[in-house]
This record gives C-alpha cells, sequence and structure tokens, in this order.
C-alpha cells in the first residue's frame, strides 16, 4: 500500500513571520487531525529550516528541502549538502525541479548526482520530471521522461527507488494554471510506473509518484482518485493554508 504524500514547495517566498503565521494556520485550521493516513511535507528556503523544524517539532508535518549540492562537504561556496540538511531534520529534498533545470543549468546528469548523494546522507529524494509545451506537442513526452529517468541508472539501480519519490510535474503546467487533466496526468504516471516495473514490479508498485502543476483545492480529489497518482507536488497553492489543507485531505 503506498502512503499518500502531499509536498508543499514553497520556492523562494516567505518570510519568518509569514512562514510562523501559515504553518500557525495551518495548525489552527486542523491539518494535525488529517493524522497518519497522508505524509505531509513544506520545503520552505533553505535559510529558514532550522527555524521550520523548532515549529514542526512534535507535529504531523515533516520538513524538507528545495535543492541540495550533489558534494558531500568542502569548497563550494554557496552551496548547501544533503548532511546539512540531514543534520537539520530534513527527511526529503526535492531534486530536479524544472526551475532548477530551466533556470539553472541542471542537466539530467547533475540531478542524478544529487539523487544519488541525497540517499547517501539518508534523504528521500522527491525526483521531478516531466515535459515542455513544445515536447509534449510533438508528442514525444514519454522519450522525455524516461530520459530523465534512464540518466538515474547511470548512477545507481533500481533499488535506489526503495527511498525515493517521483514528481510528474509537466513544465506547462508549473504557476500556470493549466493543470494536466487527471487522464493526462495518470497517462504519464502509468508510464513511469510501467517502465520502473520492467527492472523491478514490487519496488514499482510501492514508488510514490506525485503529481505536480497547479494542483489546487479543488482540482487536487479528481487528480488523486487516479489510480497511479500518490499526492501532490504543490507549490502556489501550499503558500494559502485554506487551499493546502484541502489538497491534503482530498489525499487522505
Ligand atoms: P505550482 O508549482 O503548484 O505553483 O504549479 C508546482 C511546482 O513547481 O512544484
Amino acid at each position: 500500500m503506498r502512503k499518500p504524500l502531499v509536498a508543499g514547495n514553497w520556492k523562494m517566498n516567505g518570510l519568518q513571520d509569514t512562514n510562523h503565521h501559515l504553518l500557525e494556520l495551518l495548525k489552527k485550521e486542523g491539518i494535525e487531525n488529517i493524522g497518519e493516513p497522508v505524509e505531509i511535507v513544506v520545503c520552505p528556503p533553505f535559510i529558514y529550516l532550522a527555524y521550520i523544524k523548532h515549529l514542526l517539532e512534535g507535529s504531523n508535518m515533516k520538513w524538507g528541502a528545495q535543492n541540495v549540492s550533489h558534494h558531500s562537504a568542502g569548497a563550494y561556496t554557496g552551496e548547501i549538502s544533503p548532511y546539512m540538511l540531514a543534520d537539520l531534520g530534513c527527511h526529503f529534498v526535492i531534486v530536479g525541479h524544472s526551475e532548477r533545470r530551466t533556470l539553472y543549468g541542471e542537466t539530467n546528469g547533475i540531478v542524478a548526482k544529487k539523487f544519488v548523494a541525497a540517499q547517501q546522507a539518508n534523504l528521500t529524494p522527491i525526483l521531478c520530471v516531466g515535459e515542455s509545451l513544445r515536447e509534449r506537442e510533438e508528442g514525444i513526452t514519454e522519450r522525455i521522461v524516461k530520459e530523465q529517468l534512464d540518466d538515474i541508472f547511470l548512477h545507481t539501480d533500481i533499488h535506489a527507488f526503495n527511498k525515493a519519490v517521483i514528481a510528474y510535474e509537466p513544465i506547462w503546467a508549473i504557476g500556470t494554471g493549466h493543470t494536466a487533466t487527471p487522464d493526462q496526468a495518470q497517462e504519464v504516471h502509468g508510464f513511469i510506473r510501467n517502465y520502473l516495473s520492467e527492472q523491478d514490479p514490487e519496488i514499482a508498485e510501492e514508488l510514490r509518484i506525485l503529481y505536480g502543476g497547479s494542483v489546487k483545492g479543488d482540482n487536487a480529489a479528481e487528480l488523486f482518485a487516479m489510480p497511479d497518482i500518490d499526492g501532490g507536488l504543490v507549490g502556489g497553492a501550499s503558500l494559502e493554508a485554506k487551499d493546502f489543507l484541502t489538497i491534503c485531505q482530498a489525499a487522505s
């Protein structure tokens, strides 16, 4: 049985006050009543992780990071190592978000190294994959997603997916309000699961595959009802307490 997961990607938003307020509001609105059936994670900017840890310890919400270095320590000015994230109690880290790929030049190869480095520090990577609008229109969505997965296998093997999450995030749906339809999302989720099950059916069956891209309170339930969608990676709506709570409830 796959336990649903909802992860809020705050991106580069929020300040100490607003973060505090958001988490207080989530608690007040009853996020803790959701309890065990859903794993809930928030991914704030790095510098707030220590503070968020302090606020969330003992609650049902976990915390994670939005990015990580593939180096473990050393002369890498401005970078954050996976061991530092683990040290701050992070369970998860997003790797290969499309904004990292398109704005900061992260290639499939770099993303694969980050994926492996995160696991070495005992973090669970949330590996983002997904196609651009042009790629979808050209009919090469599956090829693009397959390439994004295949680079991981140059650095590790299928067993790595025992402790990983995949987020399918079509780039054309991120922050645009154009959510993939449940059928469009399911098609790619099913493809990913089938593709990995060629290597190990059990691991593929247990792997959580999240959908991301304009998930909102009013579309989460129909997306999460699809057989291969195990929760969401949520950007904009994770900054709105009511919306995020509705999404977490939809996953339960
Ligand atoms: P969005 O972002 O929900 O604002 O579309 C999702 C993401 O980038 O992870």
